[in-house]
């Protein structure tokens, strides 16, 4: 099992699906960093600070977890931390394709560091950050869906009050 690896991600918010997949994936590296993407293709809800903020609060109780953010390649990140492996998650077949690209371009870019798939519990495989953010884009409880700390930063997105208000 690898003493250092990667949980990356944009976490755009942190769901419970990840937090399960942290807490599998910390279980099985000696140190986990989950790692934010600063520079995703895709517009995010929250600001990397903020994916940092809520990431750091909802997984202190892990003591082997480092949140950390990264910007450029994942492999050249990994490599930075010294990982073995990169922990991805997989939900359903439709996450498949897409994965199964992004671990045989790592392995191509970097053949030391191993992409291991997780299946977060079955309560969360339906999760998907997109849908979440609709729910609670138009009013709808997120408490099933993500960790408290997560649901009440979307609401006070969503009522035009900024973080700290
Ligand atoms: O949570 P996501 O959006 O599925 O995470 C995707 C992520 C951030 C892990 C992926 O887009 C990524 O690794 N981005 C960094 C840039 C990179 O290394 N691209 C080539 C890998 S195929």
């Amino acid at each position: 099992m690898p003493k250092i690896a990667v949980y990356p991600g944009s976490f755009d918010p942190p769901t419970n699906g990840h937090l399960d997949v942290v807490r599998r994936a910390a279980k099985l590296a000696g140190t986990l960093y989950v790692a934010v993407a600063t520079n995703t293709t895709k517009e995010p809800l929250f600001s990397v600070e903020e994916r940092f903020a809520l990431l750091e609060k909802i997984t202190a109780g892990i003591p082997n977890v480092k949140v950390d953010r990264f910007d450029g390649l994942l492999i050249d990140y990994a490599r930075t931390v010294g990982a073995s492996a990169i922990f991805r998650g997989l939900r359903a077949v439709s996450d498949f394709e897409y994965e199964f690209q992004m671990a045989l371009t790592n392995r191509r870019l970097n053949n030391e560091v191993e992409t291991l798939f997780l299946m977060p519990s079955q309560d969360y495989s339906y999760l998907s950050s997109n849908i979440i953010k609709e729910v609670g884009r138009l009013g709808g409880d997120l408490s099933p869906f993500v960790p408290p700390e997560v649901a009440e930063l979307m609401k006070r997105k969503h009522s035009g009050k900024g973080p700290g208000k």
